[in-house]
């Protein structure tokens, strides 16, 4: 697999992230024109900034990020998100090129699963069937047996007989929160989100406590001690669509700020207050997610760099159980 900074100093155009845009521009107006120019489509994840998220032309979770990738007619995925979501949409694009604005977008979820030390945990356990959250390198999934996301996650665990055995992988928090839901004793790899990790069970508590008429909503990335006081868990579209139909007019949202956007479009008349992280800020951004801005975006489109490329191994190997998590989600109107 590629070395993401290795890529990075090999772009043609050396050093093509630091120049400047001219600020004259309309930058949305100039995307929509690369979008047509390119045949390319956009497609942006929740935690993306406000101005990224409005000029997009799909935005969703990662399960609905990965359908939409793998049935686009584009010519080209910019891909507005982390490295492992645009790597996800090249294992299923071989042919169409991906590009991502900022290539150092990781994640630290997938940083906790280094590919050695996750062989050797496997070996240990070769009975095992391995189910990986999507948030993992293509190495990961390449060692994989299904791949999950948060909104399909308990269908991908039911798919798997009940006398074989299950590894987790990458995240304990979404995986101790499944074992809980489906009854089934999974084994756990220890990785989390430094995001929904840090969230405070006591200022949570004591905001639910001004806001009593308020919902506390989270995703199941959060630890256990944040889940239970939730009303509703799910994944950040799940998030959405219950913030809509539920009665409710006041959330208390438990996880990154930038779905706080949508929320606040589709139900304008609603109040959104994002949970509070145990550090001195009110909100909790993902760094990672926010490294992507307009302008890299814009440059991105328009020099069609920095672009995602992997080995033709890993990737033949990552495809199937992601073509399984795609096909099992299908089966069950995911
Ligand atoms: P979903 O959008 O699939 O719920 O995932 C959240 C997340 O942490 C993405 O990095
Ligand atoms: Fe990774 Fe957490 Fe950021 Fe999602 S929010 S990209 S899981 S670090």
């Amino acid at each position: 697999m590629v070395d993401i900074h290795n890529a990075i100093s090999a772009l043609p155009i050396k050093g093509f992230l630091d120049v400047e845009v001219d600020p004259s521009l309309d930058l949305f107006e100039e995307i929509e024109k690369l979008k047509k120019e390119k045949n390319a489509i956009l497609l942006a994840h929740y935690y993306q900034e406000p101005d990224i998220q409005d000029v997009a032309d799909y935005i969703g979770d990662s399960l609905g990020l990965a359908q939409q990738a793998a049935k686009t007619g584009a010519d080209m995925i910019v891909f507005a998100g982390v490295h492992f979501m645009a790597e996800t949409a090249k294992i299923i694009n071989p042919q169409k090129k991906v590009v991502l604005p900022d290539l150092n977008a990781g994640c630290s979820l997938a940083d906790s699963a280094p590919a050695d030390a996750f062989r050797a945990f496997k070996q240990k356990h070769p009975d095992h069937v391995v189910i990986s959250y999507i948030n993992c390198t293509a190495e990961i999934k390449a060692m994989s047996d299904i791949i999950c996301t948060s909104s399909n996650a308990k269908k991908i665990i039911e798919s798997v007989p009940q006398d074989r055995p299950i590894i987790f992988a990458p995240d304990r928090n979404l995986g101790a929160y499944l074992m809980k839901k489906t009854g089934r004793d999974m084994l756990l790899w220890n990785g989390a989100c430094m995001v929904h990790e840090i969230f405070s069970r006591q200022k949570i508590a004591k905001l639910k406590n001004q806001h009593p008429d308020a919902k506390i909503i989270a995703h199941p990335e959060c630890e256990e001690a944040v889940l239970q006081l939730a009303d509703f868990i799910g994944s950040t579209t799940q998030l959405l669509k219950y913030t809509v139909t539920d009665p409710a007019m006041k959330f208390i949202v438990a996880t990154e700020t930038g779905i706080l956007h949508q929320m606040q479009k589709d139900a304008p008349q609603k109040t959104f207050i994002p949970a509070p992280p145990d550090n001195a800020c009110a909100c909790n951004d993902c760094p990672h997610m926010k490294l992507n801005t307009l302008e890299k975006l814009y440059l991105c489109m328009k020099y069609e760099q920095p672009e995602i490329i992997i080995d033709e191994a890993i990737r033949l190997a990552a495809l199937k159980p992601i073509q399984r998590m795609l096909d099992i989600s299908k089966a069950a109107g995911l």
